[in-house]
């Protein structure tokens, strides 16, 4: 009996939704083709999503390269440490994760067990694509990086990005003088992360290749208070804290500001970016009693993570899967590209009012070192203001090369320096989406199967802004000149920025399941009163409801319907 995966990923492939890759070559697992609809879709996910980052909170996107030079992934941690547990069946020779074989098998948190704790409780388990057990195998660390060569001489190693998320990173300092050296600022990317996933075998939701959005988010690191926080205060998202986890409680309704103040949140900016991704599925088309914010335990957050809080979206197949993860990357990641590339990650931050402080300096006798360290006098003024005075002078170190300076030769003098401002490593707050997972939530939520008249209606309840095909025009005939007025009307949608189609193929009740089924949320049907009276008949997907409207309202009646 199919179940609801198969019947949407049946619809998706026959629709031109989602298609597996390269199928002349028996396609590869992990990686899958958007059809003409399924692109669509995605191109008007990802605008929402711009709508709610670029447009609403002003971060610019930008857009980097997606190989990346191996610096990048020695100092973001992930040369290192970015690896599954991978175990390898001794019978059949096939690889899986050894901590989703231990799940399925009743462990829980198996991620978070060391390599030989999970290769001695994989001991006794079977292999899930043979049955045989995997007594004898190890379990080992395999890296998820997709690694490669940069140009034919120097072969410098490359990897494809694991994440869009580093770009925004190594690009801080022009950003920073983008966005006039002030913070808070955040800049955001959309495009394709690689991931050399072990067994992908989970469709839509687990690929080698797939679509992030990810917003970096640079603040001070000592205001964690979202300057638009308030628009978020009251609204009330299902949480399930540490505590809930602990207590194998479901997720609680709670208001953001309870949640921060209650300090089940870290701080503000974590609480108004889950609460704008609630916001942000809802709007896609996600059922709100479907979605949940699931805190990480601590052993189970990414190495740079203080917080972190996971969006999942409940799937019939799949349970609760990780769509979105809101993170507080706290300085982990300017802290390691500083040091892996020498650069300066700070921002000066201008006290409001100067401070005046006293500081100590060394004012050396130029006139009497001279004589003593020939060609060295200036090195050895400079270094005295970091020696540290020891009884009758002070030692300094000049080219490897220790000197004693006797203590008449300088004096320390106190003097009151003005001080402007200081320098802070900023904070980086991650709310990071994978888009294809969005999509697939929202094919399965938008689903349904209904009995009209005997028939199984299928229909996806986009909402319309994400539908592929916004408006069906069809003519009821192809002759009297109703196509031609079909025809006009779809011209006159797409001038307006209203993705219309025209569809004359066969008997109209098909022609409305055919839209229903693709989730296309209007239709206009020209039919012979056209001619007489100028109106049309425009239909409700969901309602199925039909009015008659005058033809020449139809583009200003859906623009507000769409877009209003
Ligand atoms: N920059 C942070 C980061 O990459 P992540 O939790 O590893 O965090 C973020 O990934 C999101 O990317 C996930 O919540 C998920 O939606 C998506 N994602 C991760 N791996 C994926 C995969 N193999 N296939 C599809 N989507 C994936």
């Amino acid at each position: 009996m199919p179940d609801i995966y198969d019947k949407i990923m049946e619809l998706a492939k026959r629709r031109g939704f989602v298609w597996p890759t390269s199928e002349c070559y028996g396609s590869v697992a992990g990686f899958i083709d958007y059809g003409p609809l399924g692109a669509m879709m995605k191109r008007k996910v990802e605008n929402v999503w711009r709508d709610f980052y670029v447009i609403r909170e002003g971060y610019f996107e930008i857009e980097c390269p997606t190989i990346g030079e191996e610096s990048i992934y020695i100092a973001s941690g992930h040369v290192k440490g970015f690896a599954d547990k991978m175990v390898q069946c001794p019978s059949c020779n096939e690889y899986h994760r050894a901590d989703h074989v231990a799940e399925a098998n009743g462990v829980s948190n198996a991620e978070t067990k060391p390599i030989e704790e999970l290769t001695e409780i994989l001991r006794d388990l079977p292999c899930p694509s043979c049955g045989e057990k995997f007594a004898g195998s190890e379990v080992y660390h395999f890296n998820l990086m997709f690694q490669t060569n940069i140009g034919p001489g120097s072969q410098r190693t490359g990897y494809m990005r694991p994440e869009t998320a580093q770009g925004i990173f190594t690009d801080f300092n022009r950003l920073l003088r983008f966005y006039r050296d002030k913070l808070p600022f955040g800049a955001v990317q959309i495009g394709k992360s690689y991931r050399n996933e072990i067994s992908p075998r989970q469709g839509m939701i687990r690929l080698r290749e797939f679509t992030q959005a990810e917003a970096e988010i640079f603040v001070h690191p000592d205001k964690k208070d979202h300057p638009q926080f308030s628009r978020y205060a009251d609204m009330k998202v299902p949480l399930r804290g540490i505590e809930q986890q602990e207590n194998d409680q479901e997720a609680a309704i709670t208001g953001m500001a309870d949640a921060v103040k209650e300090g089940i949140v870290a701080n503000e900016y974590v609480a108004y970016y889950i609460a704008l991704t609630y916001d942000f599925l809802i709007s896609c088309g996600a059922k709100p009693d479907k979605v949940r914010f699931r805190q990480h335990l601590p052993d189970e957050r990414a190495h740079y993570a203080t917080d972190c809080w996971d969006a999942e979206v409940f799937s019939e197949r799949f349970g609760w899967v990780e769509t979105v993860g809101i993170a507080d990357r706290t300085d982990y990641d300017l802290r390691a590209h500083a040091s892996q590339s020498n650069e300066t990650f700070t921002v000066f931050i201008p006290y409001e009012t100067p401070k005046k402080v006293m500081q100590k300096r060394v004012k050396a006798d130029m006139g009497r070192l001279g004589p003593l360290f020939r060609g060295k006098a200036k090195a050895v003024s400079e270094a005295l203001a970091e020696a540290v005075p020891d009884g009758d002078g002070a030692k300094v170190v000049i080219d490897g090369e220790e000197y004693f300076v006797p203590k008449d030769m300088y004096e320390l003098v106190e003097e009151e320096v003005e001080i402007r401002g200081e320098y802070v490593m900023p904070h980086v707050i991650e709310p990071s989406y994978g888009i294809d997972r969005v999509i697939y939530s929202v094919l399965e939520h938008a689903y349904e199967e209904e009995d009209v008249d005997g028939e199984v209606r299928r229909v996806l309840h986009f909402p319309p802004k994400i539908a592929p095909v916004q408006v069906a025009v069809l003519p009821l005939m192809t002759r009297d000149g109703l196509d031609e007025i079909a025809k006009d009307i779809e011209k006159e949608l797409l001038d307006e920025g209203i993705l219309a189609q025209y569809d004359d193929n066969g008997a109209i009740g098909r022609r409305y399941r055919r839209q229903d089924e693709v989730g296309t949320p209007f239709a206009v049907t020209v039919d012979y009163d056209t001619k007489e009276d100028g109106t049309v008949t425009l239909r409700d997907r969901d309602s199925m409801k039909q009015a008659r409207v005058p033809a020449k309202e139809v583009p200003a009646i859906l623009y507000s319907l769409i877009k209003g």
